[in-house]
Parts: structure tokens; sequence; C-alpha cells
């Protein structure tokens, strides 16, 4: 039997630092558990445009959609700022979510006990958080046509579209609805359909998904705005949160910024499934390319490290040493160990990126 195949994109800024910690633990898979990958790594964002005048090169793109998934760290950065809109790192990202029609997003929030002083909320409002967004990926705003600047009279006017239909916003809810039942068995819908035809066509459809086929799941539907305000309020209200691709991305940072820090959580972009039942799926963590810090080992690896255990679970059927992975980096969490992003706490010096990495590692020889 063939090994599962991963291509690494680690991208800009502290892609490539946050993904050498990766490597390491899909090494100790492969050496302690019998877990082997068969890794390729290639080129996106800005690095890409540096070699190739391009953010994504088409055979990078034609090896995405063969593989059993992708890993990313992230793109972007000062250098290309000035670049034309068709060439943004950026775009490179957008290339392959919408090629490989990643249209599920899951974006989890989860608060680990150690950290629930990092957040800017209270204590008791954040600790045991566990919630889960799940981001439509592939159309919305992102995508609908017309878009562009144009003339009008004596003025520009910028033009983007928001645009769903029927069947983009059931298979989103399905996918929702599915996780839902494998967690607290709620869903909550967001969109603006007090103001938006697209959010009352998403919110129509969602609850007809509901009633035909998840009855016995928890609906609940919220305009956005008050969503935001109750994510804020009192987050543990929530399971599962499905909604666009624009609100989903205001309010998955939001939700982010609850568990004390961006550098903690994961994704993973699911589409359909392959001809080997796996979904295609790429897996990245939420955080940006953080130029500031680019290359000084000051970034925090772990969410990247968790968007793999994300791949362990929702690719490779491997809950339970995704369970391990996450374990591992709980158990680090609670010994103490803080890269520079995770201070605060007197008398704690940060550990650098690659130590924190180790100490997964360690922690996950103490597992065995
Ligand atoms: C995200 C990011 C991206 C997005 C950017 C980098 C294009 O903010 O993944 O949340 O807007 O989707
Ligand atoms: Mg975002």
């Amino acid at each position: 039997m063939t090994n599962p195949s991963l291509l690494i994109l680690p991208g800009d800024g502290i892609g490539p630092e946050v993904m050498a910690e990766v490597r390491k633990i899909i090494t100790w898979y492969g050496d302690k558990r019998g877990v082997t990958f068969d890794v390729s790594e290639d080129l996106v964002g800005g690095s890409a445009y540096d070699k190739h005048g391009v953010p994504l090169h088409d055979d990078t793109m034609a090896r995405a959609q063969e593989v059993d998934a992708v890993l990313l760290g992230a793109v972007g950065g000062p250098k290309y700022d000035n670049l034309d809109f068709s060439v943004k790192p950026e775009r490179g990202l957008l290339r392959l979510r919408k090629e490989m029609d990643l249209f599920s997003n899951l974006r989890p929030a989860q608060c680990f006990d150690a950290l629930a002083d990092f957040s800017s909320l209270k204590k008791d409002v954040v600790a045991g958080l566990d919630i889960m967004i799940v981001r439509e990926l592939t159309s919305g705003v992102y995508f609908g046509e017309p878009r562009g600047i144009f003339e009008e009279g004596n003025e520009r006017v910028g033009i983007n579209t928001q645009r769903y239909t029927e069947s983009e916003i059931d298979r989103v809810a399905r996918s929702a609805f599915e996780l839902a039942r494998r967690r607290g068995n709620k869903v909550c819908s967001m969109e603006k359909a007090n103001v938006m035809e697209s959010g009352i066509l998403w919110r129509e459809v969602v609850q007809k998904v509901h009633d035909d086929d998840y009855p016995d799941v928890e609906l609940s539907h919220m305009y956005a705005d008050a969503g935001a305000m109750q994510l804020c309020r009192w987050p543990k209200q929530f399971d599962v949160i499905v909604t666009d691709n624009l609100f989903g991305d205001l309010l998955s940072d939001m939700a982010a910024m609850l568990t004390g820090s961006l550098g903690m959580l994961p994704s993973a972009s699911l589409g359909l499934p392959m001809a080997n039942g796996r979904p295609k799926a790429m897996y990245e963590p939420v955080h940006g390319s953080a130029p500031d810090i680019a290359g000084q080992g000051k970034a925090n690896p772990i969410a990247c490290i968790l968007s793999f255990a994300m791949a362990l679970r929702y690719s490779f059927d491997l809950g339970d040493e995704a369970n391990r992975l996450e374990g591992a980096v709980e158990k680090v969490l609670a010994d103490g160990l803080r890269t520079a992003d995770l201070l605060g706490e007197e008398g704690v010096t940060p550990v650098s990126t690659t130590q924190m990495g180790d100490a997964i590692v360690a922690a996950l020889d103490a597992s065995l």
C-alpha cells in the first residue's frame, strides 16, 4: 500500500519557521507510530512570486489537486504590498481554496486551561471554551461577479458582489450539521437576513436542510452583528457556528482572540470526497505571516502543529493520534512553556519556535 501524500507549502514570513516544527512532528509519527507520509514541498504566496512571477505556479496547483492533504503555512508580507492585485500573495491562497473547491472551513476556537488568563475577556467567560466556526470558503463576496474598480461619470466605483446559490448554502450547512452531531449537537447560523437577500436565502436553505435531514440537531439563527456581540458576551452559548465567507472571516478572528492568542488556532478547509474517500483538504493556521517577527525564532508553532492534528483527524481518520498530539500541546502549555506571543506572566522567559517544537515532540514521546 502506498503512503498517504502530503504537500507542504510553507509560504512567507513565519510560515517556513512554524512548518519546520510540523516537519519534526511528521517525522515523529513515522518513527514512533508507523504513520508515514510521502511529503513534498513547494512554494506559495510571495515566495512563489519571487521565483515564478505568480503567487501559485500551475504545477503546484496540479500537485495540490493530487495529494491527500495540503499543509499551508502563511502568505503575504509588506514586500508584496504594492504588487498588482492579480499577483498578490493572497491570490495564491484563494486560488487553492477555489480550485480545490474547499467549501467548508473549520475554525475551532478552543481555550486551553493554562491560557485562560491571556484572553482579554474575564477568565470565567472563556475557560473551557470549545466552539467551531464553519465558514463557507469558496463563494460569497470573495468571488462574486461583477467585481472591480470601474469609471462611473467623473469618479470611480469599487464593486464586489455577495452571491450564494442554494446548493452552495446547502452543502456547507450539511457539513456544519454533520460536525455538530459529533460535538454538542447545536448549530447557530449567522447572516444579515435583515438587510441582504443573500441572507434571506441563506436562512431559508439552512432551515430546510435542518428540517429535512437534521431535525435532531438544535438550530438557531442570528444576525451576524448580534452574533459578534454574543461571541464577546458569552461565547460558551455556542457549539457550531455556520456562516458565509466574509462574516466567517471576521467572526473567526474574533473567536480566535477570545482564546488569548491567534498563535494557537488551526483550521481545516474541506471539499468533496476524492476517489479514495478522503475529502479534498488543506490545513493551515488561522494566523498570518507575521512579517514583523519573521526569522527571529519568536513565532508560535502551535497553530500550525494543531493544523496537522486536524489533518490526522479529518483526512486520515486518525482521531486517536490527533488527540495524542493535542494532548502533547496541552501538556507543554500546562508545564508553563510560552512563546513570545504568550507572555505576561511574571518570571516567564519565552522559549523559541524550535524549543516549543522540541518540547511537543518530547511530550509525544512521554505519551507512549
Ligand atoms: C483568512 C485570511 C484570508 C482571508 C486572507 C489572507 C486572504 O484572512 O484565512 O482568514 O481573508 O480569507
Ligand atoms: Mg482572516
